[in-house]
């Protein structure tokens, strides 16, 4: 018995030796291989044009740009010359894709890429309605959901967001951004690449987001889409590019340059921007990926003379990928072998791809967004929906409410009237990815139906969106003078706005204004909905007309939304990120202009010899930061820890909000401070910081903001970003426009 035990001992004691030895031995050889290390190790495998593919990126054959060669596509991605494609989605089309890549010799996955730019199978309200709603949780919360229902469609890459500030209406692509204020669309930037790459890239519900176009290209001459840009040095800095660098800090895995030449130099092929900037002082570390054919336009901006040149350019400048120019495909491995592009060049951008691939976790199972269960659940998750119908509410921006006219009253008899009334399609507004399925969209006939019942809703459309009839007009008169309320709704089609959908002429369409004024006429109530992509130009509607609501393009739950508000369910509380001007002729007019020798200042009839247009008032129609709601906020008992403060310290000013109506409701506090003298002329009021607070009738609240230094800085004539010390004026108010609360504050050295 001993003897048993002490052999079984010793059996156990050399058992234990061995497997000590063999887990030591274990974890020398399998030491697990950082990411860059496994990038370098298939780089290493790479011919040269094996790495010149994973630069080039091509479109399935759903084009977003101008035609794009579909020959070869299959084969290419065989002979491992394709690294990306754009514009396949569904798990099918995308496993397929990533099957013929597992075809090629070093078996490198594809990068799926496509433009998410607000929300996927549902959709959401554009970008620049969204930014309307001043809350930064329910923005990051669309991107989040964006990203789920994108990367469980076999999606690796959304080309979204868009920062570019816009300050000008005519450019169609303001739909597609935040708007005019660099505070603000830098918050928003960082919320929606939150959003989008979730708890990082490499989760199955992520994406990775691209921040684009870098660089300025909001500041296209004359709001022309694909202009160019002509600005200076300071502006670029101070307005242009912090909500890049917000995105870029914030984690974002790629950026996209633009079409635009910023100062004479394409974006494409911008060394300035793209190396000193981007991958230099900001230290990013993903991929720049060019626009839709940017490279070869860089031959019609006469900045090189043919696609090899182009590609040349490019490359060094520090464009990385290639979307659908072939510059890469077709002259990288030339230029290398004659010594024009460094291989280190080339090898740098291929390195900055595979390690996203890695990160992403695509080399390990290429076909990791690719699971059917889940695209089956998630593109029809009922939550989402409800997200959608939440920020769509938020998004609504109330004009007007003369005699407190809105909410309605369910009893009363609608008369519905507009060419937008039963559209779906037009809701989805530009970048809506499940063209022209739109099935899951709610009407604005629909959502109101739902509300007060058939046989209280008349209906007549009254006009189309943009054409000179105006035969139904008499139906739309007649269907007014039946009911107790009308409720029209004009606007834009969702084809006006968009990229490549500038316009000169930004007036409501068509003959919708005098459809406005012909049932005006009836003398009935009029709500006038106005659905666009950009702030429309509407002067005689604002002037007659008691209620407006702008309802931008809201998405699939648009009409259930709209009718929250118009009923009270939900009270709105959206403020313009975008000034509206009066007429074009007043374009570019924002908030944070500089104050010129000859200042206007509101209110004043004397206007001789002050800046401004003589046939036109000087203020815009509607200024940023401006939305009503249907109670109402007093704003008392400002307060300041000190007046006075050094570059070290930080200060705290407080308020107190009250809700002082009737209905609960939520404002948007709005925080702006002018710097009164400095070495460089500085802005009438410069938004620093805002909140978006939730108060029930009666309710009252403390409300406090920061200020150091950083709130008091700007780039001086060296672009240096420094505080000057003096006077600052400290403003809190309910939009640019009206400040309700002021002192001054003093920075001292
Ligand atoms: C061109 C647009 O400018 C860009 O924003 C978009 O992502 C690409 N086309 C791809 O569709």
């Amino acid at each position: 018995m001993t003897t048993k035990l002490s052999k079984a001992c010793v059996l156990i004691i050399l058992f234990c030796f061995i497997f000590q030895i063999h887990s030591k031995s274990n974890a020398n050889s399998f030491k697990p291989k950082s990411l860059n290390e496994r990038v370098d190790s298939v780089l290493n495998l790479m011919t040269l044009h094996e790495k010149v593919g994973q630069l080039n990126q091509y479109s399935s054959s759903w084009a977003t740009g101008p035609e794009s060669h579909q020959e070869n596509k299959f084969q290419d991605i065989k002979d491992g010359k394709v690294g990306s494609m754009l514009n396949v989605k569904g798990v099918e089309a995308t496993r397929a894709m990533q099957k013929i890549a597992m075809q090629s010799r070093l078996k490198i996955p594809l990068l799926f890429g496509f433009d998410v730019i607000h929300g996927y199978k549902i959709t959401f309200p554009i970008p620049l309605a969204e930014a309307s709603s001043w809350d930064l949780e329910e923005i990051e919360k669309s991107a989040r959901i964006a990203a789920i229902e994108a990367s469980a469609s076999g999606l690796h890459w959304t080309f979204a967001p868009m920062v570019d500030i816009a300050r000008d209406p005519r450019w169609g692509r303001v739909m597609e951004g935040a708007g005019e204020d660099t505070y603000l669309g830098s918050e928003i930037a960082k919320a929606r690449v939150k959003g989008f790459q979730g708890k990082g890239i490499g989760n199955t519900d992520a994406v990775m987001a691209c921040v684009k176009h870098f660089a300025a290209y909001g500041a296209a001459i004359g709001g022309r889409d694909y202009n160019s840009v002509d600005m200076s040095e300071r502006t670029l800095w101070e307005v242009y590019l912090p909500p890049f660098k917000a995105a870029a800090m914030a984690g974002a895995a790629t950026f996209m340059n633009s079409f635009n030449d910023v100062n004479g130099v394409p974006a494409t092929g911008n060394t300035y921007l793209q190396r000193d900037i981007l991958k230099g002082k900001w230290n990013f570390k993903g991929f720049i990926v060019s626009d839709w054919g940017s490279i070869g336009g860089m031959i019609s901006h006469g900045f090189v003379g043919n696609s090899k040149e182009a590609a040349n350019v490019a490359i060094n400048s520090g464009n990385d990928m290639d979307m659908e120019s072939r510059s890469y495909i077709e002259n990288l491995a030339a230029l290398v072998k004659e010594g024009k592009v460094a291989i280190g060049t080339v090898d740098e951008s291929v390195k900055r791809i595979l390690l996203k691939k890695f990160e992403l976790g695509l080399f390990d199972d290429p076909y990791k967004f690719c699971s059917e269960k889940r695209e089956n659940q998630e593109l029809t998750n009922p939550q989402h929906r409800k997200s959608a119908r939440q920020i769509a509410q938020k998004s609504i921006v109330l004009l007007k409410n003369d005699n407190d006219l809105l909410p309605l009253n369910k009893k009363q008899k609608v008369a519905l009237i507009g060419p937008l009334a039963k559209s779906k399609n037009d809701m989805l507004g530009s970048w809506n990815v499940y063209w022209p399925d739109n099935s899951d969209v709610v009407s604005q006939y629909e959502g109101i139906e739902q509300r007060v019942g058939k046989n209280n809703l008349l209906y007549a459309k009254g006009c189309e969106v943009n054409d000179s009839s105006k035969t139904g007009f008499d139906e739309a008169i007649a269907i007014a003078k039946q009911a107790d309320i009308v409720i029209l709704t004009v606007g834009e089609k969702s084809g006006m706005s968009g990229e490549a959908r500038s316009r000169s002429n930004i007036h409501l369409p068509g003959v919708q204004e005098d459809l406005i004024k012909a049932i005006y006429a009836t003398g009935k109530p009029i709500v006038i909905l106005i659905n666009a992509g950009r702030p429309l130009i509407f002067n005689w509607t604002a002037d007659h007309v008691p209620a407006i609501l702008y309802t931008w393009w809201l998405g699939s739950e648009a009409g259930n939304a709209i009718a929250d508000v118009l009923y009270g369910d939900y009270n709105p509380s959206g403020k313009l990120t975008i000034t509206f001007p009066r007429e074009e002729g007043q374009i570019p007019v924002y908030y944070n202009h500089l104050n010129t020798g000859r200042p206007y200042v509101r209110g004043s009839a004397d206007t001789t010899y002050i800046t401004g247009y003589n046939d036109l008032v000087r203020t815009p129609r509607f200024p940023f930061g401006f939305g009503l709601s249907y109670t109402s906020f007093n704003y008392s008992n400002l307060k300041m820890s000190s007046t006075k403060m050094k570059p070290n310290e930080m200060i705290d000013i407080s308020f107190t909000l009250t809700n002082t109506g009737k209905v609960k409701g939520e404002e948007v506090v709005q925080f702006y401070i002018r710097d009164e003298v400095a070495s460089l002329v500085r802005p009438v009021k410069e938004l620093k910081d805002f909140q978006k607070i939730m108060l029930l009738s009666g309710e009252s609240r403390d409300i406090h903001f920061k200020v150091d230094k950083e709130k008091l800085s700007f780039y001086n004539n060296k672009i240096d970003w420094v505080a000057e010390s003096g006077t600052f004026q400290i403003m809190i108010g309910s939009s640019s426009e009206n400040i309700e609360l002021k002192d001054t504050l003093q920075l001292v050295d």
